[in-house]
């Protein structure tokens, strides 16, 4: 089958890999139809060179037609519509039952003390095969794939693998108050979906980005938005002027560790991977550092008392924060890749009943597997107004 592989550094390729097969009795084979390009992905093609191996399959946001069970699935049959959740998740241990999926303690990497496993997410993640790609191997197969109804298009339910989700956990992890205000950093397809969520929970919402068909994106559907190149200087006095001189009641990091306004992080980031590949992994996992330009702003903008949700990933592990600040304001943070399934029952009536979240037109790039390097690319430069890609194997 042709998958979407990583070589290296800004290195995607799309080629032959070996057909994936039944391993488990309860193993599920996907016929991919629609699959996501994630922000997460641009990690992988920056930053987390040292985690991949050359030929590792990527992708995380896959949905298709089930094509072939194993013996012991009862709860899917070849031919049923289903979105593959980016965490690996068991279903029934301790962590699963708690809906904390991303933690799932069957698929966790205790060598590398990670969480569970992803698709198509590096050795720290189980460097498990992902899906953007033909076909792809779902285990756990009478608890994980989302059965989802026949008649809307693939981009209705596709965003249920990772994007509604972590955007609805960030929103839900932001604990807006009743008439509170949530200002979103970032306005990526995480940080926009968050704001189309509070939005339809009742919130007020600001939000900051540097890319103008973003900003006007958000814009075109009554969210506050800041341009951060127009307010370098002065953000944080002009936003706090919004909301009553106190800040936003919650702020929302959808940006993560590659934050535009790092420079000093960014140099270490970029050369680190010119060294050689032991001694990178040794660095990462002792001094690295991470761009933290939207957390120390998220740090910053928060009025007192109030709460921090982290969406964005990072990953460095000797990252400087300001705890006094932290200590001092009364900040509540919470963060984490989002507990898929924990989510899904809240958000898919609202995929059956109006699409309120406006899903079907969210993507921005419908492009055939083949397109995928140019696809990584324009998507990674915010060039041809990529926003949000969806590869159609
Ligand atoms: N927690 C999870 O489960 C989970 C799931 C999916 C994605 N993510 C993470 O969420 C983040 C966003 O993902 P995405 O797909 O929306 O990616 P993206 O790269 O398209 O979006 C990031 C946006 O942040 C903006 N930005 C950069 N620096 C900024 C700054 N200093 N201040 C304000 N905005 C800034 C960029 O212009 C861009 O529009 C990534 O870190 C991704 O890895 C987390
Ligand atoms: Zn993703
Ligand atoms: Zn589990």
């Amino acid at each position: 089958m042709k998958a979407v592989a990583w070589h290296g550094k800004r290195d995607v390729r799309v080629e032959e890999v070996p057909d994936p097969g039944i391993r488990k009795p309860d193993d599920v084979i996907l016929r991919v139809t629609s699959s996501g390009v994630c922000g997460s992905d641009l990690h992988l093609y920056e930053v987390m060179t040292p985690y991949l191996n050359e030929g590792n399959v990527l992708g995380h946001e896959p949905m298709g037609i089930v094509e072939e069970v194993g013996p012991e699935v009862s709860s899917v049959a070849p031919g049923d519509r289903v979105v593959v959740p980016f965490n690996i998740s068991c279903g029934s241990c301790w962590m699963c039952s708690q809906g904390l999926h991303s933690q799932c303690e069957t698929t966790q990497n205790r060598e590398h003390g990670t969480g569970a496993s992803l698709f198509g997410y590096t050795t720290l993640y189980g460097e498990v095969p992902g899906g953007q790609a033909e076909y792809l191997r779902v285990p756990y197969g009478n608890t994980l794939p989302i059965k989802v109804p026949e008649g809307p298009p693939d981009d209705r339910f596709l965003f249920l693998s990772d994007v509604l989700p972590t955007a609805w956990q960030g929103v839900e992890y932001a604990d807006v108050p009743d008439g509170g205000t949530l200002l979103v950093l970032g306005l990526g397809p995480i940080g926009e979906m968050a704001t189309r969520i509070a939005q339809h929970r009742g919130h007020r919402v600001l939000a900051v980005d540097l890319v103008s068909d973003r900003l006007e994106r958000a814009r075109s559907h009554g969210v506050e938005v800041y341009d951060l190149r127009e307010h370098e200087k002065d953000l944080v006095e002009v936003v706090r002027q919004a909301t009553d001189g106190r800040g936003p009641d919650s702020v929302l990091d959808a940006v993560g560790m590659e934050a535009h306004g790092a420079p000093i992080a960014k140099a270490m980031q970029q050369a680190a991977g010119y060294l050689p590949e032991a001694i990178q992994r040794k660095l990462m996992e002792t001094a690295s550092v991470d761009r933290l330009h939207a957390l120390h702003l998220a740090i910053e903008l928060v009025r007192r008392g109030g709460t921090i949700s982290i969406s964005g990933v990072y990953g460095g592990m000797a990252d400087p924060l300001p705890l006094r600040v932290l200590f001092d304001k009364q900040v509540q943070i919470r963060m984490g890749q989002a507990n898929v399934l924990r989510w899904v029952p809240e958000i898919m009536p609202l995929l059956l009943d109006g699409d309120p979240l406006r899903t079907d037109s969210f993507a921005s790039h419908h492009l055939p597997l083949s397109e995928a390097p140019s696809a990584y690319e324009q998507f990674q430069k915010k060039e041809d107004g990529s926003f949000k890609v969806v590869l159609q194997p």
